[in-house]
């Protein structure tokens, strides 16, 4: 199976100011994705942008699947003004995507900001597990995907910057306390997050305290996603590591803020 195949845009959809949600129809058979592999979608046939950008897996639709996006600059934007019909050269699925053997007894998922993407299909597949999945975004406006998510059962805790909706702060203080009321149980959870490197370092710090284990999905800037340019590298324990080809999903204890 080829990893680079072309996609039909079934449908591009604006959810809200700037963020995005295309569903996609390979035009052949792809391997399935995991939950934290991303797609290299070139956004256009012209020289500019030439690169490709890197987006995670949203949701997988029996052979069509979604990816959900913020307009960050010139690439996405593009990729925002395709239409239905229009067709994407895509990479992938690519990375590791997160390990699904989980022997803890409970799941903590934290997804912050576009981190919801990946962390989206990491609930989805883990539902029957009944997860707890904390969301922060800056407002209300931006928690993306709060029906779906509600409707596969999977109701978020939720935290907002200025108060919208939820708690008001951030969503690693809101686990904070939660830990703090459970502690006696909590080595018992394992924990994965995607969101702001803020976040993530903020989680690791709280995971490193509790003597939580669990993964992180990181961002790099990408430029060829398949491991040969090194423009993507991370500080880990054992060196640095590419997050396209060995990442973006990291153990926590390895990855060296
Ligand atoms: C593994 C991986 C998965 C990702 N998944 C998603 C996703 O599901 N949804 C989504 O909206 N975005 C995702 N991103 C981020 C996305 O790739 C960038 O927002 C995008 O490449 C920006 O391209 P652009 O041409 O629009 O912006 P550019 O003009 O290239 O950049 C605009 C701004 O975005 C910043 N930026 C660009 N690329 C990255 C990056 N890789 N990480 C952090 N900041 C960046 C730049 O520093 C600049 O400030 C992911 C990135 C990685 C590495
Ligand atoms: S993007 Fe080229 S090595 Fe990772």
């Amino acid at each position: 199976m080829s990893r680079l195949f072309k996609a039909s845009i079934i449908e591009n959809i604006q959810l809200v100011k700037n963020h995005y949600l295309i569903t996609l129809h390979p035009l052949e058979k792809i391997k399935k994705p995991k939950p934290g592999n991303f797609f290299m979608v070139a956004v256009d046939h012209n020289l500019y942008p030439l690169l490709r950008r890197p987006i995670s897996i949203h949701r997988w639709l029996n052979g069509d699947f979604q990816l959900l996006y913020r307009v960050a600059g010139k690439g996405t934007s593009i990729l925002s003004r395709k239409k239905p019909g229009d067709i994407l050269e895509i990479l992938g699925p690519l990375g590791n995507g997160f390990p699904l053997k989980i022997n803890s007894a409970h799941i903590i998922l934290v997804a912050g900001g576009l981190g919801v993407a990946p962390m989206f299909a990491l609930a989805e597949l883990l539902k029957k597990r009944n997860p707890a999945l904390y969301y922060g975004a800056r407002t209300k406006k931006e928690l993306l995907r709060i029906d779906e998510l509600n409707a596969l059962g999977l109701d978020p805790i939720i935290a907002t910057d200025d108060g919208s909706s939820g708690e008001k702060g951030n969503i690693v203080n809101v686990l904070k306390r939660h830990i703090a009321r459970h502690l006696s149980s909590i080595s018992d959870n394992m924990l994965f997050a995607c969101g702001p490197e803020p976040m993530l370092k903020a989680l690791s710090l709280l995971a490193e305290k509790h003597g939580l284990q669990g993964y992180m999905a990181l961002e790099q800037h990408m430029a060829c996603g398949l491991g040969t340019c090194l423009g993507c590298v991370v500080k880990t324990t054992k060196g640095y590591r590419r997050v396209c080809k060995e990442g973006p999903v990291f153990p926590i204890e390895e990855i060296v803020w």
